[in-house]
């Protein structure tokens, strides 16, 4: 806080428009200050003829985000208004004082406008801070550069969390004043940004300012702000570990059954899933409306991982049977593991032997060939292996294996990709 008020008195003394004139003497200055403020009453407008109105142009600055936490919604940023307006009565000759052309007087002598920030967190807060000198120029013109550290509220949209965009919206109103009264503009359509320092979780993706077009409303400025998460944190410290393990989870298909230790990794991957939702939870607002994306696919882990313990534990039954497998169950396990491929070009092998055989009427063929002649004495079982319950389990293991993964992929690479690109899901 301190510090940003030493920079905002720098910024005071180095941006001005004008050179110091040091040749009047402290008479002279005595003179011009007893001849300005003597009758002066800093409760009244500045304007002779009170029909005019006042204009106040102010250009924005930010110096920085210092903090914003999106479980609240509360976002600090230091500001900085460059403000300008005239007072009429605050005019004078440079020449008959010695040539001072700009006196620095304390912002509370002198009339100033009164702005309020709309989406103040806990506190209305004024705009400015009265312990900041402000500069009178000869021509009546008023130098105020003063700033503020603003908390502020900001709707949260955590939709594509960790991707996501947040759009602050920053009101100033004078709303004691009509707009016959006070005409409040921007020069600048864009936040100057020359004095900022960068956060590390947020950058600006733009910065607008605008003048308030309505009538109807108390004069204002807008000022829109766009933030983008820094996401790198998020992603190497969430997304990969996630992935990493929701790839592995699946491999307890590819373990042995008699190892016995299938249901203890299955179990355990479940388990970081908790883990993993607990810290998303951490950096994420518990909202009902929208919910973070990523939490429909931490509810997707939870179901893929709960899957693979049901699935595991039916196929530790499977192989933990013994006795006939019945015909049934040995038909769909000759389907899947495409043994019906086998059977059937070894029997047209076999056929088309015999065929050739008995075109030429000899066997010369059988003798260069005699891999054809192990294939045509071997019986049909030697190839095609018989169905047990342990083959059943595992044409069961690879089926799950080769299912769970594309599920887990596709469904991994669609959530990703639709989070980083911004879209729904
Ligand atoms: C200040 O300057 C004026 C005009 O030059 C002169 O009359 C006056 O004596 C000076 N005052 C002092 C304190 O030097
Ligand atoms: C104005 O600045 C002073 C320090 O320079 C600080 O103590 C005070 O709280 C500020 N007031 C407002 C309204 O920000
Ligand atoms: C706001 O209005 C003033 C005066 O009409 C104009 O000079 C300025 O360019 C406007 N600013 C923006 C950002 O449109």
């Amino acid at each position: 806080m301190s510090v940003t008020m030493e920079y905002l008195l720098l910024v005071n003394a180095v941006l001005l428009p004008f050179q110091y004139i040091h040749c009047a003497n402290i008479t002279q200055v005595e003179r011009l200050s007893a001849d300005l403020f003597d009758s002066y009453n800093r409760k009244l407008f500045p304007l002779i003829n009170h029909n005019d109105s006042v204009r106040v142009s102010a250009t924005v600055g930010i110096m920085g985000i210092n903090n914003f936490d999106e479980l609240t919604g509360e976002i600090e940023l230091a500001l900085v208004f460059y403000m300008q307006w005239i007072d009429e009565r605050l005019k004078w000759t440079p020449s008959d004082y010695g040539g001072k052309s700009t006196l620095l007087v304390p912002s509370e002598d002198i009339w100033r406008p009164q702005f309020y920030v709309m989406q103040s967190f806990d506190k209305i807060q004024e705009v400015g801070n009265m312990s900041i000198l402000a500069r009178v120029h000869y021509s009546g013109t008023i130098y105020w550069n003063t700033g503020n550290v603003l908390k502020l509220l900001c709707s949260v949209d955590v939709t594509y969390f960790p991707f996501d965009t947040q759009y602050c919206e920053i009101t100033v109103v004078g709303w004691v004043y009509s707009n016959d009264e006070i005409m409040f503009y921007t020069t600048a359509n864009t936040l100057n940004q020359d004095l900022l320092s960068s956060n590390s979780q947020w950058k600006i993706n733009s910065a607008t300012v605008r003048n308030n077009t309505n009538r109807e409303n108390p004069p204002s400025i807008n000022m829109m702000l766009t933030l983008e998460r820094r996401s790198n944190f998020f992603v190497v410290y969430l997304i990969i570990p996630v992935v990493f393990l929701g790839s592995i989870n699946n491999l307890v298909f590819a373990m042995p059954a008699s190892s016995g230790e299938r249901m203890s990794v299955a179990i355990t991957t479940f388990l970081s899933f908790v883990v993993y939702m607990e810290m998303i939870n951490d950096n994420v607002p518990k909202s009902s409306s929208p919910v973070a994306y990523i939490y429909y696919y931490m509810l997707f882990l939870m179901i893929y991982s709960s899957a693979i313990i049901f699935l595991c534990i039916i196929s530790l039954r499977i192989q933990a049977n013994d006795g006939e497998v019945p015909k049934f169950v040995k038909q769909v396990t000759t389907y899947l593991r495409f043994w019906y491929l086998k059977r059937r070009r070894k029997t047209s092998d076999i056929s088309q032997l015999h065929v050739s055989v008995m075109s030429d009427g000899q066997l010369p063929e059988l003798e260069t060939k005699p891999t054809h002649e192990d294939t045509t004495s071997a019986p049909v079982s030697d190839i095609v292996p018989e169905v047990t319950w342990k083959e059943v389990g595992k044409t069961y293991d690879r089926y799950c294996f080769v299912t769970l993964s594309l599920t887990f992929w596709i469904k991994s690479i669609y959530t990703f990709s639709s989070l980083y690109n911004n879209h729904g899901i």
